[in-house]
């Protein structure tokens, strides 16, 4: 079974596999290149990396409309149950993996904050590693670059998504360091071009991929779609 990676702009994306749409930090209604609003997107789950706006903004538009399963670092989880009545959340913590009908998820660290919007504590951020159908999927979400990402390619990583925006997160040069350690099959940037301050030129990123590691480098404009096979 071939699953679907689609890029949504930010750090927003959707993966189909079989019956299951799994939504990630969506940040769709306020993105200026989101390729769609959050009406318009269906999830069965959501999965949320830390609090801040631009990964959290449309979680309980969505959440509440269809009825989704968010999945979310405790504190982030219990604001969504909270203050924005989300029926169905699991909290849950880095290292800790949880078992869904799509696959599993494991949450990794992340070097980065987690504020909330309305100021309440967001614990820390994470990334998420996820096991579907034998491929494993690593989104690194919001970080620096760090050492024990060759902790997560320990499991050999098909598809890496990294952010490459630096200023927030790492930058370029940092994510083929990622690249390094985590060992991926192909890997794809996030978290850049939103806003000028995150622009990144991602024809010198593709060079510096291919110049620096063995990974096959993958840049997808906001709406289209990779497949996994
Ligand atoms: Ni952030
Ligand atoms: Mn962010």
């Amino acid at each position: 079974m071939s699953i679907e990676l689609t890029w949504l702009g930010h750090a927003s994306w959707m993966i189909k596999t079989g019956p299951h749409r799994v939504l990630l930090d969506p940040f769709l209604n306020d993105s200026p290149t989101s390729p769609m609003k959050s009406a318009d997107v269906e999830a069965d789950f959501i999965l949320v990396s830390h609090g801040h706006f631009d990964h959290v903004a449309d979680v309980p538009e969505i959440a509440n409309r269809c009825g989704s399963k968010v999945i979310a670092i405790y504190e982030v989880a219990q604001w969504f149950a909270q203050e924005h009545s989300v029926e169905d959340t699991v909290g849950m913590n880095i290292g800790g993996s949880l078992n869904l009908p799509f696959g599993q998820v494991k949450m990794t660290q992340a070097i980065h904050s987690s504020q909330l919007p309305d100021g309440s504590y967001g614990g820390v951020a994470g990334g998420f590693s996820l096991k579907i159908d034998n491929k494993h999927i690593y989104f690194a979400c919001d970080t620096s670059v760090f050492s024990d990402m060759a902790l997560i390619a320990e499991d050999e990583i098909d598809v890496a998504i990294l952010p490459i925006g630096d200023l927030f997160t790492m930058g370029p040069k940092d994510s083929v360091r990622a690249t390094n350690y985590l060992n991926p099959k192909q890997v794809l940037p996030s978290h850049y071009n939103t806003w000028p301050p995150i622009e990144q030129d991602t024809d010198k990123w593709t060079d510096m991929v291919k110049a620096g590691s063995t990974a096959q480098p993958i840049v997808l404009q906001p709406g289209e779609t990779h497949k996994i096979d």
